[in-house]
C-alpha cells in the first residue's frame, strides 16, 4: 500500500526510518568492502547522518538504478540468517521479477527496502536515496504491497481505501473520491467496492490492497507476491496491470516464487536461493544461460536416437515420435544432415527455449522447489 508502514501490523523495527538520521547508504559502501575481506558486520550504528557523506560512485549507480542494494543482509534475532549479502540492481523503467522459493528471503528483502526492518549489515538505496534514513521522503513516490495488507474488517473496500487515503498527508482530499474509484476500477472491484472487507476473499483483499497502491501515482511499485491468491483470471488481470502500469513508465518490483509469472511478466528478474542472490539480469539473458533442448520430431525415433549419441548429443529420451537431448557443442546444422544421410525422416528439428526454471537448475543444481 502507498507507505509501507501501513500495510505492515509488524513494522515495530521502523524506529531509525522515524529517526531520519542514518545513511546506510554512504556509510556502508566501505563495511560492505570490509565485508568481502573479513566477514565484519556493521549494524546501523555506524551510519553516518543522511547527506554528510560523500556521495559519489554510488550516487550515480543510484542514478539509473530504482534500487541498489549492496551486501545487504539480514539475521534475525533467532540467529536465522535470511539475507546474505544482497547486491540487487533494479533498473528504472523495469518490470523486475525478484524470484525465489519459499523462505529465500525475498519478503525480508522487500521489508528492508521499505524501511520496515533494519538491515544487519550492508546498504540499501531506493528511489537514489537511503533507506531507512531517507524513507520520509523516498516512501510517497512507493506504492507496496507486503505479504497480506492489513484492512478495517467493518469498512467496506471502498471506505477502507478513503480511509487509507486520508492517513496519507500527501494525497489531495478534493481528489480523493474520484482516486479511490479509478483505483477499485483498475483493480476490478468495483462490483464488490460497497461489500465489508471482512467478506472479502484472499484474492480480493489482495487486489484491495493492490488499489491501495494505486491511489496515487508512483514512481515505484513494490509488490510482494501480488497474484497470491488470485484465481487464474485474476492473475491474468494483475499481468495485464503490471504491463499498462510500467508502460506510464513506473518501475514494478515484484516478487514471486511462480517462474512462469516471472517470464510472463518481466523484463528483468533476480533469483535467490537461501538468501543469497544466484544470478540477476535482463530475463532473455538469464534464460538464454541456459541450453535449450534439442528436439527432432521423426517417424524414426530409435534410428534418430542413436544418430544423435554418435553426434555428442547428451541425455537422450525419445517418447514416440519425440526424440529430445541436449544439444552437442558442434552446429546443429550438421547434426541435422548426419540424421538425414543416416536416412532418419526428420519431420521437425529445432532448438526448444530454455526456461527461467532451466536456468535456475543450472545455476543451483537443485530443483526451484527447495525450502530455505
Ligand atoms: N520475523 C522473523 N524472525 C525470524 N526468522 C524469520 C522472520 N521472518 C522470516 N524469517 C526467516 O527468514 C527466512 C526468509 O524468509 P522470507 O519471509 O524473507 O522468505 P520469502 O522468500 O519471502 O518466502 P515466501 O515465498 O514463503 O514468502 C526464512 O527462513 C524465514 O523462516
Ligand atoms: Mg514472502
Amino acid at each position: 500500500m502507498a507507505e509501507a508502514s501501513a500495510t505492515e501490523p509488524e513494522s515495530r523495527d521502523r524506529g531509525s526510518a522515524d529517526r531520519g538520521s542514518t545513511d546506510l547508504g554512504s556509510a556502508d559502501r566501505g563495511s560492505a568492502d570490509r565485508e568481502t575481506a573479513g566477514r565484519q558486520t556493521a549494524g546501523p550504528e555506524a551510519a553516518n547522518p543522511e547527506g554528510a557523506g560523500p556521495e559519489t560512485a554510488g550516487r550515480e549507480r543510484a542514478d539509473d538504478a530504482v534500487i541498489a542494494t549492496r551486501a545487504l543482509t539480514k539475521r534475525y534475532r533467532g540467529g536465522q540468517l535470511a539475507v546474505d549479502g544482497l547486491d540487487l540492481t533494479v533498473p528504472a523503467g523495469s518490470v523486475f521479477g525478484f524470484l525465489g522459493p519459499n523462505g529465500s528471503g525475498k519478503t525480508t528483502t522487500i521489508r528492508m527496502l521499505m524501511g520496515l526492518i533494519e538491515p544487519t549489515s550492508g546498504s540499501a538505496r531506493v528511489l537514489g536515496r537511503p533507506m531507512p534514513g531517507a524513507a520520509r521522503t523516498v516512501l510517497p513516490g512507493v506504492g507496496a504491497l507486503i505479504e497480506g495488507p492489513a484492512l478495517y474488517g467493518f469498512l467496506s473496500g471502498r471506505d477502507n481505501l478513503l480511509r487509507y487515503d486520508a492517513a496519507d498527508p500527501a494525497a489531495d482530499p478534493r481528489t480523493r473520491r474520484a482516486r479511490v474509484s479509478a483505483a477499485l476500477d483498475r483493480v476490478g472491484l468495483v462490483a464488490a467496492a460497497g461489500k465489508k472487507a471482512r467478506a472479502y476473499s484472499l484474492g480480493m483483499k489482495q487486489r484491495l490492497g493492490l488499489a491501495a497502491a494505486l491511489l496515487q501515482p508512483r514512481r515505484l511499485l513494490v509488490l510482494d507476491e501480488p497474484t497470491n491468491g488470485l484465481d487464474p483470471q485474476g492473475m491474468r488481470e494483475i499481468r495485464a496491470l503490471v504491463r499498462e502500469l510500467a508502460s506510464d513508465g513506473t518501475t514494478v518490483f515484484l516478487s514471486s516464487h511462480l517462474l512462469d509469472e516471472i517470464e510472463q511478466v518481466c523484463t528483468h528478474a533476480a533469483v535467490m536461493a537461501r538468501g543469497r542472490l544466484i544470478t540477476q539480469g535482463a530475463v532473455a539473458d538469464l534464460s538464454a544461460g541456459a541450453r535449450g533442448r534439442l528436439v527432432v520430431t521423426t517417424p524414426d525415433p530409435a534410428d534418430a536416437a542413436r544418430v544423435l549419441k554418435e553426434q555428442g548429443a547428451g541425455d537422450v529420451v525419445a517418447v514416440e515420435d519425440r526424440v529430445t537431448a541436449e544439444p552437442p557443442d558442434h552446429d546443429l546444422a550438421e547434426v541435422n544432415a548426419a540424421l538425414v544421410a543416416a536416412g532418419v525422416r526428420v519431420r521437425g528439428f529445432g532448438l526448444e527455449r530454455a526456461s527461467l526454471e532451466d536456468a535456475f537448475v543450472a545455476l543451483t543444481g537443485e530443483g526451484f522447489d527447495v525450502a530455505g
